[in-house]
């Protein structure tokens, strides 16, 4: 064997580390690598969080986040430590996950370096570049550097394949998500979270909603807010889970309008491995997050999403997810509805998989190990430019 391939894998927000944690494991008990780790730190606790549970300690930290931070001086952070880091160790390939500004920094600062660049949850697009505001533009602006196309679905594959990016490039692997679900669903687990102790005495329907997106910031997450407040009096057997993202900016428009309700349940983010119990209880889901459309269809649970688009088309045309946007009227009845009609609610409650079967992160190491291991990683293109 010749010399180990030296990944540097890079994190920054709280679905890149549950991401990016089977592909860290699944390199690392591999000896044809050497993974170094970098945590960016755009995320605190919700990062961390999620690295405890995964048993990751970052090699560096770069700490970078602060209250309110704007995209700007977010980018300008990440771009500067991340070139600090390649510096310093340099790297055979860089890895990074999804659409955050942590993995537009990620690839641009390998460009830089001209160090290939792998793509884990390459080409999922809206087509729109507000929605989502930013992650549609880095993921685009992703493309055209990536090296290694890990795309989860064949839609996600047409997408890269329509913008240029060469087929052999592009492999289908599934979402690296669909691994970290089922090991953590697979885990002993001790019952600890009050919130959650909560939700699974309830004896009637629980409806879990998780929100953040910027697009959402302000008046949107407020009409959803009052959507729930409508619904929970409305509805007497009805307990709301809602478990806040740590931005300030989504909890100032939840809590004054929901905060009071005796069955509005509100909490600190729920450790992962808690939130997927929550996911198995609830009845309905309500929300905005990525990784959280992938995961609920895997648990049968009908999920309304609170977006205008969706980049996870998959769950809508298996008809198990559907978008309601946030307007307040459309969110009171589409949830009225799914809980009122039980014929409705079953056509929508069945388990599907489309975005992975749990072995995304063994494919991609050994994609890794083959093209560099046989000697690709000079060769390998780092602008992607031809036509398929
Ligand atoms: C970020 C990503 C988004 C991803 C989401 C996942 C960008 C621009 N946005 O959005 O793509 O879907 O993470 O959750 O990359 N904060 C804390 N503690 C934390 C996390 C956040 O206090 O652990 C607060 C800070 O005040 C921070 C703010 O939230 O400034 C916003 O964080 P930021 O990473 O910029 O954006 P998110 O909305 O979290
Ligand atoms: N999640 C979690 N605890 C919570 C809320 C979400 O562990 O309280 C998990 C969820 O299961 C999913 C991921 O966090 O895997 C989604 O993160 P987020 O919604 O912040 O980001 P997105 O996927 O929208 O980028």
């Amino acid at each position: 064997m010749g010399r180990p391939i030296a990944v540097l894998a890079v994190c920054g927000t709280r679905p890149e580390a549950i991401k990016m944690a089977p592909v860290v494991r699944a390199l690392r008990a591999d000896p044809a690598f050497t993974v170094r780790l970098v945590a960016t730190g755009q995320h605190r606790e919700m990062l961390d969080q999620m690295l405890r549970l995964f048993d990751l300690t970052p090699d560096v930290d770069l700490n970078i986040m602060t209250p309110h931070q704007t995209l700007t001086e977010l980018t300008l952070r990440l771009l500067q430590g991340l070139d600090r880091v390649l510096r310093e160790t340099p790297a055979t390939v860089v890895l990074a996950q999804g659409d955050t500004t942590t993995t537009f920094a990620a690839a641009l600062t390998a460009f830089y370096h001209q160090i290939p660049f792998g793509h884990v949850e390459a080409g999922l697009r809206t087509y729109d570049n507000y929605q989502p505001f930013p992650e549609e533009m880095n993921r685009r602006l992703i493309a055209p550097i990536a090296a290694y196309h890990f795309a989860p679905t064949e839609i996600a594959r047409q997408n890269l394949l329509r913008e240029g990016i060469p087929a052999e490039r592009i492999w289908v692997t599934g979402n690296t998500g669909i691994d970290a679900v089922q090991w953590v669903a697979a885990q002993p687990f001790e019952i600890d979270n009050p919130a959650l102790q909560r939700v699974l005495q309830h004896s009637g329907r629980v409806l879990l909603l998780t929100v953040h997106r910027r697009e959402n910031w302000g008046e949107p997450i407020a009409a959803v807010a009052s959507a729930l407040r409508e619904l929970l009096e409305q509805f007497e057997d009805l307990l709301l889970l809602a478990p806040m993202h740590c931005n300030p900016r989504v909890r100032q428009s939840l809590a004054p309008i929901l905060g009071s309700h005796p069955r509005a349940v509100l909490t600190e983010p729920l450790d992962y491995a808690s939130f997927v119990q929550a996911m198995r209880r609830a009845d309905l889901i309500l929300t905005d997050s990525g990784g959280v459309q992938e995961e609920a269809p895997a648990f049968g649970k009908p999920i309304l999403v609170l977006r205008e688009t969706t980049e996870r088309p998959e769950g809508v045309a298996a008809g198990v997810a559907k978008l309601v946007g946030t307007d307040r009227t459309r969110v009171v009845q589409e949830v009225a509805r799914l809980l009122t009609d039980p014929h409705r609610y079953m056509q929508m409650a069945r388990a599907v998989n489309p975005y992975g079967d749990g072995r995304a992160a063994e494919r991609i190491r050994d994609i890794l190990r083959h093209s560099i291991g046989a000697g690709e990683s000079g060769a390998v293109p780092m602008l992607a430019t031809g036509t398929p």
